[in-house]
Order: structure tokens, then sequence, then C-alpha cells
């Protein structure tokens, strides 16, 4: 493609570790670009000298872009670097990571925006499993061109047949992980060659330099066709302008066309295309617009305007990519945060269909995913969205998700396609609800959830509980963690991922009773903060009340009523909650109750006097 139909800016990553020189080529480049100026490059001089007495007046170009102190300290290069640079023919940001698997992470995230990819090979090497890794990295965030700098030539004797050698080998890489444009190059990254200028070395290849190859690659080679603009936010300064502002992800627009706010159906006209520099008869990808309507909708942020005639998919189940970037696992059925576009939602991981092995690209089962590991999963969200595939628009297709405790992202997601199962399930509505059934009961249903740790009291307190309300003819439940582990969760265990689901499954059936018109007492220890949330947005306010059985764990060792604690400290079980397993005391229950100087008997009488104005049915 001629350099001049692609002046635009170009992103690309750089792939590599610093045993393949890929400081060394980056800062080569910058050089040969003409972006360094010349106080920097007496700098470089004077510091190649002193680091480098034997090299004469070599310059050591890696000291240009090894700009991070720990990266010098610890001889490697860490974080995502972001540098500018440009030539004469276009403007350039390159997203310089570190190449170790520790590192996938930050791999991931230099990928996400990048159209292009440098990766380096050592020529004494060939293809290694980091080259795989790097190159599965990058075709995984949606990166489809790839120029293969084959590096240290100098040290193969020059010799073109290893040259053809590895350029074989990852063309056939490249066709496994579904790179479609593949450029190769000999290099010797600190003589410069083929960086800037042809080599004179290797005569035998006549194709162009790296930094013609960057000056001519495709910007946008992935660019999305339908017309996607997600909305940023409302503008409304006055009764008389209402404009919906974002960047369009996808297609173009012109004044007139018909649109569709979804995930809903309306339509409308586009009115006006207004920027700041006036308004404009169309916009496409790329371009940041208020977009006026010819009648008024409901539009709010996260909604997605789209082309009337080719609107975007909606679903609520998803099978997806997922790299992990937390530091703690991701733990399916936990409730995370979901970014897609400017659309926030609940959502949670439903299965990990496998992990994949990020040298190899095997698929492993897998239970949780950890830092850095790459997983196929399902993932639901409690609202239908507007989505693409994640090849189609990395915008609509490429998500996030959040930590709900500590706003952390944890993941970066590619969606792959809907599960349309969702689709096909609806809410049967009933017309005798819990709140008729709980009229006939003579009661308001409500789930009282008791928190705390193993041997604090909680089920003690919640049996006296019950056998109070039901004694003045209230119509009760008690959920007993110990028993129903014997049932409905018998196939779970302590592990987190197992109590995260042990707490969802209680948290539903709790739901359903509550739906059935009763009083449900769950006891539960519930260690975490983040399930324990989740259960109670699946009732409406008032509907459940969480009750802290506070003892500290000094006090349940001492009373041990199942000898579990003893076990525990012998090392006989495992992931045992306050031992070695942790408990997130709540912040805010409805009822506290510290276990310390009380007798259970006033406890229960404490919190049945609490419960009853909840559960007496109204007048
Ligand atoms: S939860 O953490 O998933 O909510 P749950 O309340 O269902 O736990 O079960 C806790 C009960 O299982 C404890 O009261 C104790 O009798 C028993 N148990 C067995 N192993 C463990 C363990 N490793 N940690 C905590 N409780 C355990």
């Amino acid at each position: 493609m001629a350099a001049n139909d692609n002046q635009g800016l170009l992103r690309f990553i750089t792939c590599g570790s610093v045993d393949d020189g890929k400081s060394t080529l980056l800062g080569r480049l910058l050089y040969d670009a003409g972006t360094v100026p010349a106080d920097q490059i007496e700098a470089l001089k004077a510091d190649s000298r002193r680091l480098h007495p034997d090299a004469g007046d070599a310059l050591d170009f890696a000291l240009l872009t090894d700009g991070l102190e720990a990266e010098r300290e610890q001889g490697i290069t860490i974080d995502v670097a972001y540098r500018y640079f440009h030539t004469a023919k276009r403007h350039f940001i390159v997203a310089d990571c570190p190449g170790h698997e520790q590192y996938t992470r930050n791999m991931a995230t230099g990928a996400s925006n990048a159209e292009l990819a440098v990766v380096l090979v050592d020529a004494r090497k060939g293809l290694l499993p980091q080259t795989r890794r790097h190159s599965y990295i990058c075709a995984l965030l949606g990166i489809r061109q790839v120029i293969v700098a084959i590096n240290k030539m100098d040290l193969v004797g020059c010799d073109e047949q290893v040259y053809a050698g590895i350029v074989e080998a990852y063309r056939e890489l490249a066709q496994t992980l579904g790179i479609t444009k593949v450029d190769c190059l000999p290099v010797v990254a600190p003589g410069g060659d083929n960086i800037g200028v042809a080599s004179a070395r290797m005569p035998w290849y006549r194709g162009p330099t790296l930094l013609q190859l960057l000056e001519a690659a495709d910007a946008a080679p992935t660019r999305a066709a339908d017309f996607r603009l997600p909305v940023q936010w409302v503008n409304r300064p006055d009764q008389s302008f209402r404009g919906y502002a974002g960047t369009v992800c996808g297609g173009s627009v012109a004044r007139g066309d018909e649109v569709v706010v979804q995930p809903g159906v309306e339509r409308a006209h586009i009115a006006r295309i207004v920027t700041a520099d006036g308004d404009l008869e169309t916009a496409r990808e790329g371009q940041a617009v208020t977009l006026c309507l010819d009648r008024e909708l409901d539009v709010s942020r996260g909604d997605v305007i789209a082309d009337a005639a080719h609107p975007a998919p909606i679903a609520d189940q998803f099978a997806c990519h997922l790299v992990w970037l937390g530091d703690n696992p991701l733990l399916p059925n936990r409730n995370y945060w979901l970014r897609i576009g400017t659309r926030t939602v609940n959502a949670r991981v439903m299965s990990i269909k496998h992990k994949v092995d990020v040298n190899t690209q095997a698929e492993l089962a897998a239970r949780k995913l950890t830092l850095n590991e790459v997983g196929y999963c399902t993932i639901g969200v409690d609202a239908a969205i507007a989505f693409e595939t994640y090849a189609t628009n990395r915008t609509l297709g490429g998500f996030i998700l959040i930590d709900r405790q500590s706003n952390a992202t944890v993941a970066c997601g590619m969606l792959d396609f809907a599960l349309t199962r969702a689709a096909n399930l609806h809410w049967q509505h009933v017309d005798v609800n819990r709140t008729v059934r709980g009229e006939s009961l003579g009661q308001r249903p409500l789930c009282v959830w008791l928190t705390g740790l193993s041997g604090a009291g909680k089920s003690t307190i919640a049996n006296l509980v019950e056998k109070r309300l039901h004694t003045q003819g209230y119509h009760t439940y008690l959920l007993d963690g110990d028993n129903v582990r014997h049932g409905i969760n018998k196939d779970l265990g302590f592990t987190p991922a197992d109590r995260v689901e042990n707490i969802r499954r209680i948290g539903e059936v709790a739901h359903l009773m509550v739906d059935a018109g009763l009083i449900v007492l769950v006891s539960a220890i519930s260690p975490y903060r983040s399930e324990r949330r989740s259960v109670r947005e699946r009732f409406a306010g008032g509907e459940f009340v969480e009750v802290f059985v506070d003892t500290t764990l000094a006090q349940c060792e001492a009373r041990d009523p199942k000898g579990l604690y003893r076990k525990a400290r012998a090392g006989e079980i495992r992931n045992f909650t306050g031992i070695d397993a942790p408990y997130e005391a709540p912040e805010n229950p409805e009822v506290h109750l510290p276990t310390a100087d009380t007798r259970a008997e006033r406890l229960a009488e404490l919190l049945v006097t609490q419960l009853l104005p909840r559960i007496a049915s109204q007048p």
C-alpha cells in the first residue's frame, strides 16, 4: 500500500525481551527517525563511553529507551512505556512492554490499542516459546499485522538461509494465530542495519527498512463497518438543546440518517452533528461529536446510537476470552462490574471453559484464573447490552472487569459470541406473588442472614430465633450452612471459589423461599463482603437483614464446639476460616451481636425484637 494513503497516527507495540535486543532496536529506531535531540545524543555518547570503555565510539542505543530506573537496576523492562515520535511521513506511538511471562498483563494492555506489532527474534535462536506467546497475545488483542525483525544477523554471518528458515517458521505460526499480514526483515540493531537505512552487509535483502514498513503500515486495518456511537454523556445545557456526546467507534453517520438507540428499539433521525468547530454533515470512526436527534428519546450514558438498518446485536450472556490482570484470582460466580463502551453493568463469570497455556496455546482445565493467565469463559450480565464481537469492533467487543470492593481493573476481555440461551428465557410473570403469599401467611417475608466465624454461635442463635418466631405463629425456615452442604451444596468444599458458589446458592435458595412468603434464617460463615453484598442485591429493599454474630477468633477457638480449630491448627484441615482463610467482617450490618458477655438466649431475644416490626403484617 502506498505510504501516502496512511498519513495518520500509527500505534504499535514492540515485543521481545532485553536478550533479543529490544531496547537497542527501539533506541536505534528513535535515533534513525531523527527524534533524538542533539543534547541527548551528546549525553548518549558520554554514557556509552563511560559504560563501555572498550567499545570505542559505538553508541549504546538501549540507553535511549531504558529510561526507567528500575529497568536499569534489574536489567529488565517493566510496565508499559509509551513513546511518541514522528518522521516526515507520519506520527507514531509505540508501546514498549516487557516480554517475560509474568508481564503478560502489561503486554495485553499495550496491545489492546495497537494496530501493529514489531516482534523481535534472535537470529541465533529462531522462534522461541516467548515468540509464540508474544504473537498469541497480540493476536488475541486483535492485532492482525506483524513486522518480524530478525535481529543479531551479524552473529549468524548475515546468512540468508538462516533468515529464510525463520521467516518460513514464523509465517506458519502467524497462520495458526490468524495474523493476516506478516512482513519480515533482517536487522542488526546496534549497527542500524535495515532500521532506518538499508544494510550494506545484507545486499540479498532488497525489501523496505523497518522505518519504511512502519510508515507504510495500515493504521486502521480492522475498521468497523456499521455506525456505532456509545453515549458518553447527555449534553443538556438548557431546554432548547439536547445532544448525545461520544466518540464514533464504528462506521460513519450523516445528517438525516436513521438511527436506533440501543439496547432499546426506539428510532429517530440525526438532526445535527455538533462539534466545537461547528456542525458537520458526516462523522466517522474516531471522531468525537455530539448528536442531536429529530425527536425526544430517552437516551442515557451507556446507550449505543447505531445505524437503524444494521443495529448491534443485544444479549446478556457471552463466550469470551479473559486476560486476568488482578492480583487476586478470578472467582467464577463472584460479581464484578463489567465496563463495555461507556456502559457499566454487573456481571459474573459463569464458567471457565479452559485456560490457555500462553506459550503453547494448549487448552487446560481450570477452576480459577490467576494473574497473567488467559481463559476462555462464559459470562453473564444483569442487563442486556448492545455489543459486537471483538473481531468486528474493539470498542463494543472489548471490556474490562472491575473489582466491586477495590475498584481495581482485574481483567480485560474480548467478546467472542453471544450465548442465545438467555435471549430465549424470560421471567414468567405470576399473579400469586410473594406479597400475596405473605399476606395469606399473615407475615411479611424476610431473609435474616447470620454471618460470623465457625463456632461464633450463628446456628445456636438462629435455632432459638426460629423457635420463638414459630411459637408466635410465623412461618419460617432455617438454612444452615452445615446442613446445606449435605444436599444442594454437596459438591462444594472450602476453596475461595467453592465458598463463593456456596454463598451464591444459599442466597438463591433463600430468595426463592422469601418469594414463597417465608421468613428465612440463614446461618453460614459467608466470609466475603463481596458475596454478602451480591446476595443483598438479590432482595428488595428491607427484605434482607444482615446479622453479624461477633465472636472473636480467640473465643471461637476456646469454645471449639466441633474440635475443628484444633484440627486446623494441627494442619489437618486446610483453608479454615480465621486460621488460614480470611473472614471479612461486615461494615454496616443491620444487627450487630457481640457475643462475649451475653448468653445465646438473650441474643436471640434481642434479635427477635429487631425482627418483629419488619415481619409483622401491616394492619
Ligand atoms: S462458608 O464459608 O462457605 O459460608 P459454611 O457456613 O457453609 O461456610 O460452612 C462452614 C462449616 O463447615 C463450619 O461451621 C464447619 O463446621 C465446617 N468446615 C469444615 N471445613 C471448614 C473450613 N475449612 N473452613 C470453615 N468451616 C469449615
